[in-house]
């Protein structure tokens, strides 16, 4: 049996991960550590929670002795690290966190490893899930590459620079068998209402303002979480040492364009006359250092490792509005409390 340890397996794109190799490979043992901050939620993982081949442990990576004590409980053979503060907005005004989770968390999960696996390597794996943004921006035209120079400008994305940085130097340095992939855009189930998708599709279920920054045109290229879920899977077991891969939706969306389709998508939902819910778009403040355009070319991953995004657009957003109608009790749950304060400061300040 293989033990695989998940971080930040309560989250949005961790639980499709940790779900997908618990169902997958009944014969892996899979430990989800994460620390349950605001976006960590167990509800994520009900239908996978009983399942003989997984463990939850409450853990923060920032934190070396309990960190040591969980690895040293469960001798993973190999890790998935996501455990991240992942929303750019929440950077901008806290951007410490930021520092403390992304990189000193990460560095800390490093040293864990070196630790615990000492010199010896063989079967091992370290993964490190990353994001499209540490490349910076784009003009109209062109993609990312993974030889594209790193070119962060949010804390968020200065921050998972840093860390991607560290675990290189941990590869080259010291030999930790490490892979890492920077992603575009995800978007499906259980993605937190502070991300554009979820947010607008609950804005529009209680016919409030659709926050629009800027001008609108801003562009991301979005993939539909479960193909991450696949992709990592796929580098995890077939990805080569050492190295990067890119992987992405090759689904470009300007920002009005994606919530005017997720208004006439909701309309035909909740059976509203066809075209109101756009009335509700409005133009807000733009968010500082705002990052014009996104776009990844993954055809490494692609000619490597054969994976390819697999579900059209149009019908993810349909499916991910179904959902977020579906799933009352979910959304009601993870926007009580502290949402409340975070969407007062952001929106209403
Ligand atoms: P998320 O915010 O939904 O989940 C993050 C999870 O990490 C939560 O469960 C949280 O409790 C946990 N966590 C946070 N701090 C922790 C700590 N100190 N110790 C242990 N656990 C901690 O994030 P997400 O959107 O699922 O993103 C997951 C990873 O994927 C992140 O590393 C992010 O940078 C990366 N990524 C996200 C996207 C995207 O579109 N969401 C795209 C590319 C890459
Ligand atoms: O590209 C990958 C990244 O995608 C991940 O690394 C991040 O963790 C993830 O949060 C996401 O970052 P973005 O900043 O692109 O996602 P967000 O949903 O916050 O915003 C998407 C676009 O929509 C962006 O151009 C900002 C804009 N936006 C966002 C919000 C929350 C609005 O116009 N209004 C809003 O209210």
């Amino acid at each position: 049996m293989q033990t695989i340890l998940i971080t930040g397996g309560a989250g949005f794109i961790g639980s499709h991960l940790v779900r997908h190799f618990v169902q997958k490979y009944p014969d892996y043992k899979i430990v989800n550590l994460d620390a349950l901050t605001y976006a960590g939620n167990l509800e994520n993982l009900r239908d996978v929670e009983h399942s003989p081949n997984y463990v939850f442990e409450k853990g923060d990576i920032t934190d070396t002795v309990g960190l040591k004590d969980i690895f040293e409980k469960h001798r993973p053979d190999g890790v998935i690290h996501l455990a991240a503060e992942s929303h750019v907005d929440r950077s901008i005004s806290n951007p410490m966190a930021f520092v403390e989770t992304n990189v000193m968390g990460t560095v800390n999960l490093l040293n864990t490893l070196r630790n615990l696996w000492g010199n010896d390597f063989a079967n091992k794996r370290f993964y490190h899930v990353s994001t499209d943004e540490v490349y910076g921006s784009l003009g109209e035209e062109g993609f990312f590459t993974e030889e594209t120079r790193y070119d962060p400008r949010s804390p968020y994305s200065a921050s998972k620079a840093a860390s991607d940085h560290f675990v290189r130097a941990y590869f080259h340095t010291y030999g930790l068998p490490v892979v890492l992939s920077n992603c575009s855009n995800n978007y499906g189930p259980n993605h937190f209402p502070e991300k554009l998708i979820p947010l607008v599709i609950k804005n529009i279920k209680e016919e409030k303002p659709l926050p629009v920054y800027g001008d609108g045109k801003y562009t991301r290229d979005w993939l539909w979480v479960k193909d991450h879920a696949e992709a990592i899977d796929t580098i995890f077991h077939g990805g080569r040492v050492g190295e990067t891969y890119n992987i992405g939706g090759n689904n470009e969306w300007k920002n009005i364009d994606l919530v005017e389709v997720l208004c006439d998508i909701m309309d035909e939902l909740l059976g509203r006359e066809p075209g109101s819910s756009r009335r509700l778009i409005t133009f807000v403040k733009d968010r500082p250092g705002h990052d014009r355009r996104y776009a990844i070319d993954a055809s490494k991953l692609k000619n490597e490792l054969g994976w390819q995004p697999s579900i059209h657009a149009e019908e993810g957003f349909r499916e991910t509005a179904k959902w977020y109608l579906e799933n009352e009790e979910w959304l009601l749950r993870v926007s009580s409390g502290e949402y409340q304060q975070y969407y007062e400061q952001q929106y209403e300040g």
